[in-house]
């Protein structure tokens, strides 16, 4: 039996010596130190032995038990630190590396064309009133002059509420809500705002965009006070050069009304195909304000005159930047949007 003994130690301590990884070490304590293991098994044979070898040879069993243990441990120390190492240096992280730089965000088109037209109404002396989206028949028609049954209501068809509210379908009605809250003093305001129609989407059309309105009321202003800050004001966002023309509109709420052009930036006014050949380019609505108006609202039209225009945003925009199509500025397809940066 000790041969055995001895023959089972060499070959476990041979077998340690050899192994690479902490897997099969630990097959390597089942094979001869687990339940089953061939030195464990020697322990249960000795039974079998006369009474005077057994405890010569279960001390003899031990002593290789615990030398196979203790080899095991060794090997099992070398080889963590190995397994260490070589997760360190795979896994290793470069701290000096530069960081990534997070994405920032940037204005979207309709954004930056909205700030630039605030900033030159504010130099103008202007200042910004706002009102609700959902507003009510009487703020967005029947303050505005438009009777019950008047016509012009079909071109603002919009999404009603109920027979009161509805989605306002120009930004108009901030008009009669500042002259509400401000008569008798003088007015001078722009309302930018989003704005609703009950319009079917294309390159020029969409049931919802934005528009920036302009009110003045005071005693004594005049046409060309409205003329001047309107040609004042295509000359900042279109460039110096730039003429503007007033074409006679009708519109419930100005008497006199008048579309406004603008000398188109491509031609010069020569005519080219941007501007159909006609050198202009319409970019909003205007007129003074009619007494009726200024009389619900509060003010006497014997005494006070009020000037108004209404432009639309994403015109602008499209105008400023050449963009035919104004879906693309609500799809926002970030390849168009990045040209804006
Ligand atoms: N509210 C008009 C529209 O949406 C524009 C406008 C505003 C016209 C102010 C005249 C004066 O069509």
């Amino acid at each position: 039996m000790q041969d055995q003994i001895d023959k089972i130690l060499t070959q476990a301590m041979e077998k340690i010596k050899q192994v690479e990884n902490s897997k099969l070490l630990d097959e390597i304590r089942v094979q001869f130190l687990g339940k089953k293991g061939e030195l464990t098994s020697l322990l249960k044979n000795l039974g079998s032995l006369s009474a005077e070898l057994r405890p010569k040879m279960g001390a003899l069993v031990n002593e290789a038990k615990q030398k196979v243990e203790a080899e095991i441990e060794k090997m099992k120390q070398i080889i963590i630190a190995e397994e260490m190492k070589m997760k360190f240096s795979t896994e290793r992280i470069d701290v000096t590396l530069p960081g990534r730089v997070p994405k920032r965000g940037y204005k979207h088109p309709l954004r930056i064309v909205q700030d630039e037209i605030e900033e030159i109404f504010l130099g103008m002396g202007f200042e910004i009133a706002e009102g609700p989206e959902i507003d009510t028949d009487y703020h967005n028609f029947k303050a505005l002059n438009f009777g019950d049954d008047h016509p012009a209501r079909d071109e603002q068809d919009t999404l009603y509420i109920d027979d009161n509210l509805l989605m306002r379908t120009h930004t108009s009605p901030v008009q009669v809500r500042t002259m509400q809250q401000k008569h008798p003093d003088p007015i001078r305001v722009i309302c930018p705002g989003r704005v609703f129609r009950r319009d079917t989407i294309d390159a020029t059309h969409s049931p919802q965009f934005h528009q920036v309105e302009g009110l003045i009321v005071d005693k004594g202003v005049r046409f060309s006070d409205l003329i001047g800050v309107l040609k004042l004001f295509a000359q900042k966002m279109f460039g110096q050069d730039r003429e503007i023309r007033l074409r006679p509109s009708f519109f419930p709420f100005t008497e006199p009304s008048a579309e406004v052009d603008v000398s188109c930036m491509m031609c010069g006014g020569q005519g080219c195909s941007f501007c159909g050949k006609t050198g202009w380019l319409e970019i909003l609505g205007s007129g003074a304000v009619h007494p009726n108006v200024l009389k619900m609202s509060g003010y006497d039209p014997e005494i006070y005159t009020g000037y108004a225009f209404g432009m639309g945003v994403e015109r602008i925009a499209l105008l400023k930047y050449r963009i035919n199509d104004i879906r693309l500025l609500f799809e926002n397809d970030v390849r168009f949007l990045h040209q804006f940066k």
